[in-house]
């Protein structure tokens, strides 16, 4: 057996090998560029930003798509533009970015967080109803790491109740469930551009949605409150309250190229993914995700399990955890940790200071308490200890690099007499 790294042997991944997301092209430069060119640098009738809106709209399948500053605005206006503030309530995961959250605070309206379903991490659906109070106005639910939502038991459930259904897909570009690709489903969905996600503008956001007045509101939410038409004279009115979530050009344009190369490099990831978790299944001690036969996952996130008792390890969780994560690192195979806990046991949720003075859970229109205790969300807490993230499963990386991550992990995990070793000398 080859010395692991860890304690002095030859890493199994060569740095070097280790390509960055995203992948950049020529085309990219030549788009950013050529808004210097045009001298048109922002404004939501600005070619790239309507270019753009249509483009994803049409490789989505929706009517209707505004481009934002971040995923966050874009949610925002999923929120707000269905009408939904002050006294209601949304429902969402225990397990995602708080940003979901955030996007219901940020118009006054209170979340309420619901368990994941084991194995894929989105929303737990049979869990729903149960917290649906006469505030509920939405489910919100978030298609996390690549993987789906369970939408079809979603909308039902939402049908039954008379409530709206929102997307966050900002980590899920092209994931479908039953078929369909998330964000064209529910009544509004916000997508991120930021730098790590699917399609990658270093910053951005996109709204969508079928429903014509929920795009007439966001497009006001979006700037200012007024209606901005182009080809027409500004108005200079407020309609109503509204922020200032417009994106600039050299976003929209570098968003527009790399949205040619969103479906090849979602097969990337996909051909990779395919590879690790065949290759997984017969690695004792990780595992590679589950996929529900009705979904479609695109991989944000490659996510391995942690099974010490398939070494025959009798040892903690969190001590096999970190060994493992350690001695991998070691042999050049990022293993990282996201959340570290439930949402609604974050600091925000546990001192609800919200804008302060307890704003928006003491608004009168509420008239409800609510609390939030991070231990209601036993498999979001499960999720969390067990699972992390493999780093640099996507383009320009390919087959070869994790044909090289496979042989650090058998190098690794075939030797759980230096894991024991390195578990105690960790402490
Ligand atoms: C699940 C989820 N929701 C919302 C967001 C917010 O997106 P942004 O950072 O673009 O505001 C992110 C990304 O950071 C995310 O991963």
């Amino acid at each position: 057996m080859k010395e692991l790294a860890v304690f002095g042997g030859s890493p199994a991944v060569p740095a070097a090998m280790v390509q960055t997301w995203p992948p950049l092209t020529q085309e990219d430069r030549d788009a950013v560029l050529a808004v210097f060119d045009s001298n048109i640098l922002h404004g939501t009738s600005a070619p790239n930003a309507l270019a753009l809106q249509k483009e994803f709209a049409d490789w989505l399948g929706v009517k209707y798509c505004l481009v934002t500053n971040s995923g966050t605005s874009a949610l925002h206006m999923a929120v707000a533009s269905l009408g939904i503030g002050p006294g209601d309530e949304v429902i969402v995961p225990a397990f995602t970015y708080w940003s979901t959250a955030a996007a219901v605070l940020h118009h006054n309206a209170i979340p309420v967080f619901v368990d994941i379903e084991p194995g894929t991490w989105c929303i737990d659906p049979a869990a729903i109803e149960a917290k649906i109070s006469s505030h509920t106005k939405a489910i919100l639910p978030v298609h996390i790491h690549g993987m789906a939502a369970n939408l079809g038991p979603i909308l039902a459930i939402a049908k039954k109740h008379g409530l709206y259904v929102i997307g966050d897909a900002c980590q899920a570009h092209g994931a479908t469930c039953d078929g369909r690709k998330v964000g064209s489903i529910e009544d509004t969905c916000g997508f991120s551009t930021n730098r790590s996600k699917n399609l990658s503008s270093g910053e951005g956001g996109l709204f969508v949605t079928n429903n014509e007045e929920a795009y007439r509101v966001a497009g006001m939410l979006r700037e200012f409150g007024e209606v901005v038409v182009k080809g027409k004279d500004r108005e200079y009115n407020a309609y109503g309250l509204g922020w200032m979530y417009r994106s600039h050009e050299f976003v929209n344009a570098f968003c527009r190229s790399q949205l040619r190369h969103l479906d090849a490099n979602n097969a990337g990831r996909k051909e990779m993914a395919a590879y690790l978790t065949a290759e997984l299944a017969n690695i004792p001690g990780l595992k590679g995700p589950v996929t529900p036969p009705n979904r479609e996952p695109v991989y944000f996130s490659y996510i391995v399990e942690f099974r010490p008792q398939e070494l025959g390890l009798d040892v903690p969780m969190d001590k096999y955890k970190a060994a493992v994560q350690r001695a991998l690192g070691a042999e050049g195979i990022g293993l990282g940790q996201w959340q570290h806990v439930p949402v609604p046991a974050q600091s925000v949720f546990q001192d609800m200071e919200g804008y302060g003075k307890g704003c928006p859970w003491s608004c009168p229109f509420y008239g409800r308490k609510i609390t939030y205790r991070g231990d209601d969300y036993p498999v979001t807490i499960a999720f969390i200890a067990e699972h992390a993230y493999l780093a640099a499963v996507h383009p320009p990386n390919t087959v070869d690099l994790m044909q090289r991550y496979v042989e650090g992990f058998k190098k690794v995990l075939g030797q759980p007499k230096a894991l024991t070793k390195l578990i105690e000398q960790m402490g």
